[in-house]
């Protein structure tokens, strides 16, 4: 499968009425993970690159829920660029893939779901050394 049908871009119900919007997510519902952390990323401006990791354990969504962003997609092979731009939308990330979020307007908040407890052990945050890791998952 190529990494752009691994990374499946998610439209999510609008459940709104005349009151507004309401975007709902359950865990392995509309997305395919048990959602066990939540953190958010705001006040990153357009000169800042984030992420630059890939996780060998993590699966994430991301979601726009204000502003918009983007995230570079990689693995090595293929690589592709998704704009987070509405709160109904989002993309998952599966493990042992690199992204990069960037190109954040001035209100963007990016919602990040995870499918696991935080553990800075599980990031590769070297290039070189996803490389090698990749390779070894292949070979
Ligand atoms: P970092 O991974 O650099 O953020 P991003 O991927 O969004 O660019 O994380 C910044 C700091 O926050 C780093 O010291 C690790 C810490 N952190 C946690 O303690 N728990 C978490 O769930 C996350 C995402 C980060």
């Amino acid at each position: 499968m190529s990494l752009k049908d691994k990374c499946t871009i998610l439209e999510f119900n609008d459940l709104g009425d005349e009151r507004g919007k309401l975007v709902v997510i359950e865990g392995n519902e509309s997305i395919p993970f048990e959602i066990k952390r939540v953190f958010y990323i705001y006040g990153s401006d357009n000169e800042v690159i984030r992420g630059q990791h890939a996780n060998r354990e993590s699966e994430f969504v991301l979601i726009n829920v204000a502003g918009t962003s983007k995230v570079r997609i990689a693995d090595g092979n293929e690589e592709f660029i998704v704009e987070l731009n509405k709160p109904m939308m989002g993309v998952y990330i599966p493990k042992m893939v690199w992204k990069d979020m960037y190109d954040f307007s001035y209100d963007s908040v990016l919602l990040v779901l995870a499918s696991t407890h935080y553990d800075g052990k599980e990031y590769i945050r070297d290039f070189d050394e996803y490389l090698r890791e990749m390779n070894e998952k292949v070979n």
